[in-house]
């Protein structure tokens, strides 16, 4: 009966897995370095990590997470993910003197380097900020004290692009957002006048799936909340469709 069972599981992955390959077009084996990165602690740095890497390792692509926060989150994950899903590779890297050459390696090895960040603005963050083809900030919708952050970050991004004489492509994401809340609602629109196309067309709302997973070493694409698993495909494409266009 077991292996009844087994079977029936690994044909219906599979078949997930053909289905992940028609939703979320991927056109280059070799991608690139994405980082998730803000100032602040509980945005979702560590939730988005997991479930974009996981993403795509199933639609077929090499992954590979650098946990550059002290406090390991993405490393605990790796330890607790199962076997029969799709491996993803999670490194720990917290020194800022070691963190480039660790992204240069990694991004030669895998088609993808995810980089999660610590919550601070510590010289490791402009590391990873200057390692990055694509840097994704996560926000929360909430008031004044978050755009005070925001707008710090976007001013430490164009003094290192001054700097370096170098183009830092960032976009940002809404999460944990919920569209009855008029504040959330402000709060979004007002990022999409001041950020425009940056701010990512997908937004992630508030569900006990995404803090379900990351107890269980899985992305929501894994789990049972279809809504979940939606929104987080439609971000992979806009990430995917970005991509393409940097
Ligand atoms: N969209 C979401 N819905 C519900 N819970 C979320 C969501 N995003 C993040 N969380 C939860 O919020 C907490 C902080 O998220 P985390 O990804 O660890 O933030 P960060 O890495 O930026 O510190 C975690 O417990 C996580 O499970
Ligand atoms: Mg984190």
């Amino acid at each position: 009966m077991f292996y009844v069972y087994k079977y029936v599981y690994l044909y219906v992955h599979t078949l997930q897995c053909m289905y992940l390959y028609t939703q979320i077009f991927i056109p280059n084996s070799k991608i690139m370095v994405i980082s998730l990165i803000s100032y602040k602690g509980g945005v979702g740095k560590t939730t988005l990590s997991e479930n974009i890497a996981v993403c795509f390792a199933h639609a077929g692509r090499s992954v590979c997470i650098v946990d550059a926060d002290d406090s390991a989150n993405t490393v605990s994950w790796a330890k607790k993910r199962p076997d029969s899903l799709p491996k993803i590779e999670v490194i720990r890297e917290n020194n800022k003197e070691e963190i480039a050459f660790k992204i240069k390696e990694l991004n030669e090895k895998y088609d993808l380097v995810i980089v999660d960040s610590p919550p601070s603005q510590v010289p490791i963050s402009d590391m990873i900020v200057l390692m990055s083809n694509l840097v994704i900030v996560p926000l929360l919708p909430k008031g004044e004290q978050e755009t005070n952050t925001i707008n710090q970050f976007v001013r430490k991004v164009r003094s290192l692009e001054i700097t370096k004489e170098k183009k830092i492509p960032v976009y940002f994401v809404v999460n944990e957002y919920d569209g009855r809340i008029s504040l959330h609602k402000n709060f979004a629109e007002s990022m999409s006048k001041t950020f425009g196309k940056r701010l990512l067309p997908s937004k992630l709302h508030n569900r006990v799936a995404y803090a379900e997973v990351t107890h269980e070493g899985k992305g929501v694409l894994e789990y049972n909340d279809n809504k979940a698993k939606e929104e987080i495909k439609g971000l992979v494409n806009d990430i995917v469709r970005t991509i393409k266009q940097i």
